[in-house]
């Protein structure tokens, strides 16, 4: 609840926006109706009616009830992919209902959510067995498990798990049993990491980097709230730690698909990661403000990322994702810093 209400109010996001660095090349003759345009992709072995996944937010305590409701009716009328937040509170049979309410929309793809952390055993916890992961797949009939990597998050919050030694080999372990995609949550995935991960068996990538929602800023602010300057001053160090989304999504030379996602906020930039390789685009933050008012709004901001998207396919010539996924564009300011560096 705490992370809602504080990304609700802002002040979460660095100021530089990376992907506004991606040029994507117009062509003036563009030779396509717009009507014709097939947005289409299939993601996960899953048709989406666009390459989109709202990524994962919450669930857990009552008010995320209505709030993955609303996002699951959105993504059902739009054909797009969703992701509930973390189902450790399902897990730890805090609440289950904010989490299996989506089961009652048709939404195409559907995926499940557990932290890395969770996979070993921490101070206090015991790591989750299969037997519990297999119980969150199922609470929500997920068709992928994200496990997210949130070490950012963990290293500022003042409860924070950070116990990290032996998650590799607990995804490895999982990955064989479950169908497995991991993300970040806002600080991206280097090469290296790609490249270990890519040979587990796991289904995706989703780089969630650098450039939109901060955990370190949103356990910043918890950490003031409650008093701990210390941790406070570590996040706000820490603010805009991380590899930035469109940076992450270049480097990775991986053989599995990726998705795109971290500080995507319109159908520009999501065209702009489908140019740079991505599979399928993502974003949290965007659909926050909508999500906790109604399904409608929702799918009016989906709707508008959707046309964006159309738009630029059109203006690049692209008649279907594989073209767009082959649209030329030219790279600035810092993300050309950063590009060929890592
Ligand atoms: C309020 C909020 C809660 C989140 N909770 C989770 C979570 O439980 N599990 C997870 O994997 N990611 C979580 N995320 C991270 C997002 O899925 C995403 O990776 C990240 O916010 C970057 O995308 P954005 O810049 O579009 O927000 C959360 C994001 C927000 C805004």
């Amino acid at each position: 609840m705490d992370h809602i209400n504080i990304c609700a109010k802002g002040e979460v996001i660095p100021e530089y926006c990376y992907w506004d660095d991606i040029k994507l090349i117009h062509e003036a003759l563009p030779e396509i109706d717009a009507d014709d345009i097939d947005m289409s992709a299939t993601v996960l072995g899953k048709k989406l009616n666009f390459p989109f996944i709202v990524t994962a937010i919450t669930g857990g305590f009552p008010g995320a009830k209505k709030i993955n409701a609303n996002i699951a009716e959105a993504c059902a009328e739009l054909g797009i992919g969703m992701g509930v937040g973390s189902q450790r509170a399902a897990i730890e049979k805090i609440d289950k209902n904010s989490y299996s309410v989506i089961k009652k929309y048709d939404v195409p793809l559907i995926v499940g959510n557990i932290g890395a952390p969770q996979l070993v055993d921490q101070k206090k916890k015991k790591a989750f067995t299969d037997e519990m992961i297999n119980e969150a797949i199922e609470l929500i009939g997920a068709d992928v498990m994200a496990v997210h990597l949130n070490f950012l998050q963990e290293a500022v919050q003042p409860e924070g798990d950070t116990n990290a030694v032996g998650c590799f080999d607990a995804i490895r372990r999982i990955a064989r049993k479950f169908p497995i995609i991991v993300k970040e949550t806002g600080a991206g995935i280097s090469p290296r990491t790609a490249k270990k991960l890519s040979a587990v068996g796991i289904k995706a990538i989703d780089v969630a980097g650098m450039g939109g929602t901060s955990f370190a800023a949103v356990e910043m602010y918890r950490a003031m709230e409650k008093g701990d300057v210390v941790k406070g001053c570590v996040g706000n160090t820490f603010f805009d730690w991380g590899i930035p989304a469109p940076v992450s999504l270049i480097s990775l030379k991986t053989n599995i698909p990726v998705i795109a996602s971290g500080g995507i906020w319109n159908g520009l930039q999501a065209a702009s990661a489908i140019a740079l390789g991505a599979c399928c685009a993502g974003g949290a933050n965007l659909v926050l403000e909508a999500a906790m008012e109604s399904a409608e709004k929702v799918k009016q901001r989906l709707t508008i990322v959707r046309e964006e998207l159309r738009a630029a396919m059109m203006l690049t010539g692209s008649k279907n994702v594989a073209e767009l996924a082959n649209a030329q564009y030219v790279i600035l300011g810092r993300t050309k810093e950063w590009t060929g560096q890592l």
